[in-house]
């Protein structure tokens, strides 16, 4: 395989230590498994906003074209206004990359790690395919008599064809992979008629998979079935929006921020690794964030990579730590320093 070449945007709060640690991992794996990759890291973050006013300039995207993939840690930064470094950043390479694929694996190792009662492994195990460059977060908005009584705001929720398309085509090739061969389509289409287009493209699309089983839920309904049978769920494709919101339950039903990892994914171009969770200012600096989540992602990105050794090595990590209970609290009062977590991991991946 040729070398690979990572850029790391490590970011703000809690991100520069995690993705520390995945990059002490992926040395470790790098090492043991023969990988052969360089690191382009790039300073963007509330510090670099704050000293340069700059949050991430336009002419970097064709040097990201050139990278395999990018690390990323955690963007935001109470400092700065709401969302101004998280929509330039991590919107500016999802969308500008057109990363169309969020791809949010949901898996529980441990029932201990799980909120829901009677429910363990067995019953938390998806993959959400989440649309990634459309729906509200394609920032068709604005304000109009800001400030007044009479304000108005719009925020468009823009679908296209080619959009759905993709990402239902994409879910189903996934879903035809796995044991279950189950795609269920999460939509909101009885009240946004608009959504009608996810509701005959999944039908289309699925003509060309008859071997996947066809399931469908509206959003609201998705929400309450993942806390009450989330073993309903295998595979999942859903719009941006409701993506984002219904990937976070999924988050806290695999065991929570600290392991659930997510792959903005272009195939065949630069596509972007990071953890689910945020930057956590409060705990910056503390060396007591959690890095599974980021490691994980490393994971996730070598395996899209095609260094499938070394996403196995990282996962089977991940999946023996936490099932055997050698990490059992992945929230920052585990009592674990953050690079303690990868000494474990190293530990477990070296036995
Ligand atoms: C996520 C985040 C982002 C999103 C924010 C930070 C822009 O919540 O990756 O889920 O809304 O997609
Ligand atoms: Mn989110």
């Amino acid at each position: 395989m040729s070398r690979k070449k990572i850029g790391v945007v490590a970011g703000d709060g809690i991100g520069p230590e995690v993705v520390g640690e995945a990059l002490r991992m992926l040395r470790f794996v790098a090492e043991k498994t023969g990988f052969d990759y360089e690191i382009v890291e790039y300073p963007w973050s509330a510090d670099h906003y704050l000293q340069t006013q700059e949050t991430m300039p336009d002419s970097v995207l064709s040097e990201y074209r050139d990278l395999d993939a990018i690390l990323l840690g955690a963007i935001g930064d109470p400092r700065v206004e709401t969302g101004l470094l998280e929509r330039s950043i991590i919107g500016g390479i999802r969308w500008k990359l057109d990363m169309f694929i969020n791809l949010r694996p949901i898996k529980l190792y441990h029932a201990d790690m799980c909120p829901l009662k009677d429910k363990g492994p067995a019953d938390v195990d998806m993959v959400f395919v989440r649309e990634n460059t459309e729906s509200l977060y394609c920032q068709i908005a604005g304000f109009f008599k800001k400030g007044t009584p009479d304000e108005i705001t719009t925020q468009e929720m823009v679908n296209t064809r080619k959009g759905v398309e993709r990402a239902v085509r994409y879910a189903y090739e996934l879903a035809k992979d796995r044991p279950r061969k189950k795609l269920t389509l999460i939509d909101k289409a009885n009240a946004l008629r608009s959504q009608d287009l996810w509701t005959r493209t999944f039908a289309e699309v699925g003509g060309e998979y008859p071997q996947v089983e066809q399931d469908h839920a509206y959003i609201d309904a998705a929400c309450m079935w993942m806390v009450k049978n989330p073993e309903w769920f295998d595979v999942a494709v859903v719009d941006n929006m409701f993506g984002d919101i219904i990937t976070d339950v999924g988050a806290m039903i695999q065991g929570g921020l600290g392991v659930a990892a997510s792959g903005n994914i272009h195939p065949g171009q630069v596509s972007m690794f990071e953890p689910i969770h945020g930057s956590a200012p409060k705990y910056r600096g503390k060396g007591v964030a959690c890095p599974v989540a980021t490691i994980a992602a490393a994971g996730m990105m070598l395996e899209f990579l095609g260094h499938r050794e070394g996403a196995t090595m990282i996962d089977d990590a991940i999946a023996n730590a936490l099932s055997s209970g050698r990490i059992a609290d992945l929230s920052t009062r585990s009592g674990l320093k953050t690079s303690e977590f990868t000494d474990i991991l190293m530990e477990v991946a070296a036995s």
